[in-house]
């Protein structure tokens, strides 16, 4: 069972520049709260409560003040700062300590997942005891994601951003990997673009013969929040849903008691956090 996971929440989001001059793009809203939220609330969906969430150097205090430590989510959350976007991998090089000899989960700061038959697809895959897991979903934009050509849930080949139209299935930002991925990064050349390429790392479980994948459905939303445009077609999606159920989406505490991580002590801590808000007042609804 993966009990550890990562939020790579750097970058310089200079597609976004210049909401993201004085700001880190995943502390942005979407919709009623931070991006952020929404990939941590993956992982706790996913049961898992060691969290290490890497940023920019310079950032760390940002987060801090929306995130101290994960206390009223009955969590634990650690920061580690990336002097620089080396790339996706450089966060099981930075994670080493955290991950120790563990299995792990990633996310990418900037993904949204939402559907139905998630959690469970989410419980699947922290069951993997070997190899690495990707979850794929299909796009009319192939070329701005990482793709994977499939026989079933065996991977034939992946290909970051290809030019040539290799599959319409998106790999999305989240990914299950066993100890093994803190060596194979540890090893990889950086790219033309002199970065690490998350491509090259799962290469190396594919050659193996040791990457999977799982499918999101037509039911399940993923959604890349990459630039301006992206940010405003999710926080539309989710004013959507949560206006039509009244249910809100990534409501961390919510999980949490769901989880029954947390009890009414830590949700009326929050709400005094969080202060008098839309937010706090869902929270009150729960309790
Ligand atoms: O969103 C899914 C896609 O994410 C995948 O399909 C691609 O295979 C994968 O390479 C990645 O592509 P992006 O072009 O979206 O990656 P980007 O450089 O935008 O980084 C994604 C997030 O990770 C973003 O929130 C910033 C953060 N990041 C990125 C790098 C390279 C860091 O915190 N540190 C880094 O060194």
């Amino acid at each position: 069972m993966i009990k550890k996971g990562i939020i790579l929440a750097g970058g310089m989001g200079t597609r976004m520049s210049p909401l993201t001059k004085a700001v880190n793009k995943q502390l942005l809203p979407i919709y009623d709260k931070p991006l952020i939220f929404y990939p941590l609330s993956i992982l706790m969906l996913s049961k898992i409560k060691d969290i290490l969430i890497i940023v920019n150097k310079g950032q760390l205090e940002q987060y801090k003040r929306l995130i101290p430590n994960g206390k009223n989510l009955g969590i634990k959350i650690t920061y580690i700062e990336q002097d620089k976007p080396r790339g996706l991998p450089d966060a099981f090089i930075l994670g080493k300590d955290f991950i120790k000899n563990e299995s792990v989960a990633l996310i990418l700061g900037d993904n949204f997942f939402y559907g139905q038959s998630l959690s469970k697809m989410l419980f699947d895959c922290v069951k993997i005891k070997t190899g690495a897991k990707i979850i794929l979903h299909k796009v009319i934009n192939p070329e701005n994601f990482g793709v994977a050509l499939t026989r079933g849930k065996k991977i034939i080949s992946i290909k970051e951003k290809p030019k040539k139209f290799l599959s319409d299935l998106a790999i999305t930002g989240l990914y299950f990997f066993d100890n093994k991925v803190v060596k194979y990064a540890s090893k990889l050349k950086p790219s033309k673009r002199k970065e690490l390429e998350i491509v090259d790392l799962l290469n190396e479980y594919r050659k193996k013969n040791k990457l999977t994948a799982e499918f999101i459905g037509r039911g399940g939303a993923w959604l890349d929040t990459g630039s301006i445009e992206d940010f405003y077609k999710t926080s539309n999606f989710v004013s959507a849903i949560e206006n039509q159920q009244g249910l809100k989406i990534a409501c961390l505490e919510e999980i949490a008691m769901l989880n029954k991580w947390i009890k009414k002590k830590e949700v009326n801590n929050a709400i005094k956090f969080y202060g008098n808000c839309e937010y706090s007042k869902y929270l009150k609804k729960l309790i």
